[in-house]
């Protein structure tokens, strides 16, 4: 795997590197984050004092290379929420601060992308975090992955299989107070979506002995006093116990039945929600619990000495509990603890156990029964998590594993035992694997991309693997032998045979076989295995013993014979019939590491190793000295000296181009031609030296991290500058990017408005094309009668001659334009006409006041008479006719006396002219209702009544004669007047009317004939000239010459 780019490194010197990355934050920077990239890497002071600054930091995450080193922070971090998961989804591995979820996320995307199966493992002392840690993996992928609903059983099965494992597998120990006392393997599956779809768990050997014994300030499994303190009474009376730890042998061994960090009633109900989640039925639960409590009354379950001195139960009321809990025979269990059963040539035989063995049989049984029911739960869980779908089944290649292996880490106390050795044994192996795995895929990489393989220098610890495990001269292989040896096997006959058979082994020393110091450092009954990690000296004492795991046979006889479902499926006839010897204990674990192995080598491996920073639980605390025990027994030094055996950094061509093509004129801004010929520029620009790098196919290969960090710095010095361009050139693109997008947006608006308006234009013009073309045909059929050729042209027609009369109609009763109508309205335009007509008389009739109506009829009548006829007629329309052309003082009082009644409705000064002589006499004309009178001064001249009147004579030019013509025979009356007036039209006018002789009013053209007595005429002749003239013609006639004014 490659390496980060950008880290920030307090090397030896203190000196201190940039990183890169804008992600991590100055707290992130503390320290390296890789340990591959500390300058002195072989220093294991340089290594604890990087853990140990990052620590203080609370950051407990550190790399090597693809390893993640994680430190126990005794507290909890907020570095686990969904928000940090999120973080690290899909993000690249070095991107961002190392982390558990980094590793899970790494893991999930390499088993999808490239469907390779995964597994991670996860090492440490007891203690350092195992356990959290891959609960946290755990949960990472529960919260990621996609679930369906089937799914969220699995998942949450999954979630729920640890809780339900850790009461029956973990105990408080003195290191920790939720250790695991049992290694565990688990495999997640997933569908190709990358959804859980079943998972998986393998067991490795659970520490049964903490069954019957623990050392002190320890406890038993969590179950027990879960049980005790969670169930409810009826079932506790039921399972024949007390809500009571103290009460039971093999709980109070540690004397230290309650922890304060452990609530054992809430772990109860946790467990037991579990349970059901999990799929237990409840008989199953029953059974279960009846083997927890009958583990308890085999530990009160005391022996005493008979009357004949053997070996008794003296507790029977345990007994009769466990006969009914373990569902066997009561007398037969008696007997099968008390005694045993040997077959010698043939024959069985039963005889008496000592006390002591009798103790010893009933811990083994309890061991057994406890360690065998943890196996039986572990494949019940299995059976739950099995994805069952038959399809998936049969394309299995459609699914992907990530396996988690949570197991002990190499351990070392005062006195190592059996235990020890199978742990660090499985340690060495798990050390192998890694070697075979890192080595391998850095060869891999090293042969894909050419680049000649250089032997890398590490320990290779399979000497010490075969040490333990080679056929008949391997270390188990002697035990197993010793254990089956007939005669008197012991661990000091042990001792020796290993003594014999490994004497001059380079890891294999005892007391006889060392010298000087460190013969005094290993004692009489020790063995020292010099471990990749240490020297470990191991006890001898017990080894035989727990490697046989011995259970009588006529126990296991009553047991299977059990009505208890478990342990019927536990123990197995068979056992007991067969002559077989079983597998002793270490070769069972020898045989399951191997299958184990077997499928991390087929896995793509991540790892995780755990510390602990003390002893004492606490947060904040950094024992160095404890730390750098792990450090060492972890193999980190190792680990780290294998990573950086190589190259320390490896990146992709175009990455590594891209991010360092500033620092070279010719890279920058772009390298046009083969990457690795732009690599080679640059780092030729740069200044590598030959030996610090390799170029691959598709990889630059850097040797040295200082390398890497010169250029990280120059990198650095560059930024500003390269800061500057990319603002510039953002701001400028960004602006640029606006402008055009303006300029878009608005070209689409003109467009848009243009299409639109052309679109208009269009539609207008064809529209009015239309209405030319059926105007044009409609013209032409004008004539005819309506039809669709037409009908447009008429009613246009109709409605423009309409709209002229709206828009236009005549102004005043004296307007007579009237536009001409088309064809078809001639008749409802004559009706308009009319209609409009009367409509502006109305109006203007009304308008009219009764002076203004009476001048309007006078002048009605005036025209009646003269229009056309007299010239003077013109001149007198505009001037107003008026009540009477005399004021009322210009009347003659005396006359007016004389007419009485009769009341003068006009008067007018005229003159008269003589009848004979034509002399000129001034008078006044006064007319009455009934009669007109002439008045010369206070003398009534001449009274003319209307009915005598006959006619009224004026002449057609514009003189101001007038002749009354009255009948001569009358006498009353005299003769025809002749008058002449200024108002001459207006007098006729009036007389006419008042006299009722509008038809009697005779117009004449050139003279006027008159009476001037009886049975005599004159005449006065009229011409026209320059100005009026009277004179006397000839024949008597009076000659009047009228100026002329406007030709008629
Ligand atoms: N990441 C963590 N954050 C907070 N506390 C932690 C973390 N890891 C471990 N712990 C604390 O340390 C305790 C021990 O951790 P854990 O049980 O995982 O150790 P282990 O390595 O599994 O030990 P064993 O080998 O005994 O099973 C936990 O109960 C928890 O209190
Ligand atoms: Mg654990």
């Amino acid at each position: 795997m490659s390496l980060p780019p950008h880290w920030k490194e307090v090397g030896g010197e203190g000196r201190v590197h940039r990183v890169m990355e804008s992600t991590l934050t100055a707290r992130d920077r503390v320290g390296v984050q890789d340990f591959v990239l500390l300058e002195n890497y072989t220093s294991e002071a340089a290594f604890i004092e990087n853990l140990r600054r990052r620590f203080g930091e609370k950051l407990i995450y550190t790399y090597i290379g693809s390893v993640l080193v994680s430190v126990n922070p005794y507290k909890d971090l907020e570095i686990y929420s969904k928000a940090h998961m999120e973080r690290y989804r899909g993000v690249s591995f070095y991107e961002i601060s190392p982390h558990i979820y980094a590793v899970s996320d790494n893991t999930y995307r390499a088993m999808r992308t490239e469907r390779r199966d995964q597994c991670i493992l996860i090492s440490g002392e007891s203690g350092a975090g195992k356990t959290e840690a891959s609960k946290k993996i755990l949960q990472y992928y529960a919260t990621t992955c996609p679930v369906t609903d089937h799914m969220s059983t699995i998942r949450d099965r999954l979630l729920q299989s640890n809780p339900v494992l850790e009461a029956f597998g973990n105990a408080k120990t003195l290191r920790n107070d939720n250790s695991s006392r049992f290694g565990k393997y688990m495999d997640v599956q997933f569908d190709f979506r990358g959804a859980p779809i079943g998972g998986h768990i393998l067991n490795y050997l659970l520490e049964k002995s903490r069954v019957v014994h623990q050392n002190h300030g320890e406890r038993n499994f969590h179950i027990f006093y879960q049980l005790l303190e969670g169930g409810e009474q009826d079932q506790l009376s039921k399972l024949g116990l007390e809500r009571n730890a103290q009460k039971y042998h093999y709980l109070v061994k540690g004397c230290c039945p309650r922890v304060s960090s452990i609530n054992d009633k809430s772990d109860w109900k946790t467990v037991r929600k579990a349970l059901t989640v999990i799929g237990f039925h409840e008989e199953e639960v029953e059974d279960l619990l009846n083997i927890i409590a009958s583990v308890l009354h085999l530990g009160n379950t005391q022996f005493g000495e008979g009357e004949d001195g053997e070996t008794q139960i003296t507790t029977e009321s345990h007994l009769t509990y466990l006969s009914k809990l373990l569902g066997v025979d009561g007398p037969a269990l008696r007997e099968a603890l008390t005694h045993k059963k040997l077959t010698a040539k043939g024959e069985e035989m039963i005889g008496p156990l000592s006390f002591e063995q009798a103790v010893a049989a009933r811990d083994a049984l309890a061991k057994a029964v406890y360690g065998r029911a943890f196996t039986w739960l572990v494949a019940k869980i299995n059976q739950s998590l099995a994805f069952k779908d038959e399809v998936y089944n049969s394309s299995k290649g459609s699914s992907s594993v990530i396996g988690l292996l949570d197991i002990y880490g190499f351990e070392v106390f005062q006195h190592n035992s059996f235990e020890q050795f199978c742990i660090n044994y499985c340690n060495e192996k798990l050390q192998q694997l890694f070697i075979k795995l890192t080595l391998k895929s850095e060869q891999e990489e090293y042969e894909a991309e050419g680049i000649t393989w250089e032997p890398v220098k590490y320990f290779d610890n399979k000497i010490i693997c075969d040490l333990v495990e080679e056929k008949h001269k391997g270390f188990i292989s002697i035990l197993d032998e010793e254990c089956l040896r007939p005669g008197e096997p012991s661990d000091i006959s042990f001792l020796e045979k290993l003594e014999d058979t490994l004497g001059g082994h380079a890891h294999f020393v005892t007391h006889k076989l060392a010298n000087g110091k460190t013969r005094k450092a290993v004692g009489r009954e020790e063995f020292r295995l010099i471990h990749y990690a240490g020297e470990v000296n191991y006890t001898v004492n017990g080894f035989l013993d727990k490697n046989t795991d011995l259970l009588y046979r006529n126990l296991k006889e009553v047991i299977c014979q059990s009505d208890n479902q478990i342990l019927s499926q536990c123990f197995h006839r068979e056992e007991v019939t067969t002559q077989k010897r079983p597998e002793t204990a270490a070769t069972q674990f020898k045989n399951s590491l191997a299958k184990l192995i077997e499928i991390l080598m087929s896995k793509e491996p991540s790892y995780v190793r755990c510390i602990k920073p003390n002893d004492a639980k606490q947060s904040g605390r950094f024992d160095e000295a404890l730390v750098r025990h792990q450090v060492k027994y972890l193999g980190l030094m190792e680990n780290l000296r294998v990573r950086r055996a190589g190259f320390a950094y490896r990146r992709r061509y175009e990455a590594f181009l891209q991010r360092y093509k500033s620092l070279c004129p010719g890279t920058w801004p772009n390298w046009q031609g083969r990457l690795a010929d732009g690599v080679a520029t640059l780092v030729q620009h740069l200044g590598y030296k030959a030996e610090e790098y390799k170029l691959g196919k598709t990889k630059i290969f850097i040797r040295f991290p200082k390398t890497l960090f010169t250029t990280e710095d120059a990198l650095e010095a560059r930024r500003p500058a390269l800061a500057l361009t990319l603002q510039t050139s953002w701001r400028g693109y960004r602006e640029r990017a606006k402008y055009h997008r303006i300029r878009n947006a608005v070209l689409v608006i003109q467009s848009a408005w243009r299409g639109m308006k052309s679109r208009r234009k269009a539609r207008r013009r064809r529209h009015a094309a239309e209405i030319i073309r059926k105007f044009i045909k409609g013209f032409i059929y004008r004539h005819y009668e309506r039809c669709p050729e037409n009908e447009y042209f008429l009613d246009h027609q109709r409605f423009s001659f309409l709209m002229t009369l709206v828009r236009n109609p005549p102004k005043s009763v004296l307007d007579k334009s009237w536009p001409v109508p088309p064809p078809s309205l001639t008749e409802a335009s004559e009706h308009l006409c009319r209609l409009c007509m009367q409509n502006m008389m109305r109006a203007y009739c009304r308008r009219i006041q009764p002076e203004w109506k009476k001048q309007m009829e006078q002048k009605v009548v005036a025209s009646q008479i003269f229009q056309d006829q007299k010239d003077s007629y013109p001149q007198s329309v505009p001037k107003l006719f008026v009540a009477s052309r005399l004021d009322s003082e210009e009347f003659n009082l005396k006359v007016i006396q004389t007419l009485g009644n009769d009341k003068v409705k006009y008067g007018v000064a005229v003159t008269k002219y003589d009848r004979r002589g034509y002399k000129a006499r001034p008078r006044q004309l006064l007319l009455t209702s009934s009669f007109a009178v002439l008045v010369a001064e206070a003398k009534l001249k001449q009274r003319i009544d209307y009915t005598a009147l006959r006619s009224i004579s004026v002449s057609s030019l514009t003189d101001g004669f007038m002749v009354l013509h009255v009948p001569s025979e009358d006498n009353k009356q005299k003769s025809d007047v002749v008058l002449q007036c200024d108002h001459v039209i207006e007098v006729v006018t009036k007389l006419a009317t008042m006299a009722d002789k509008k038809n009697k009013v005779n117009i004449s053209q050139d003279s006027i004939k008159f009476a001037v007595a009886r049975g005599k005429e004159a005449v006065i002749d009229f011409t026209s000239g320059p100005e009026l003239k009277v004179a006397k013609g000839k024949k008597g006639h009076l000659l009047v010459t009228a100026p002329q004014l406007n030709p008629r």
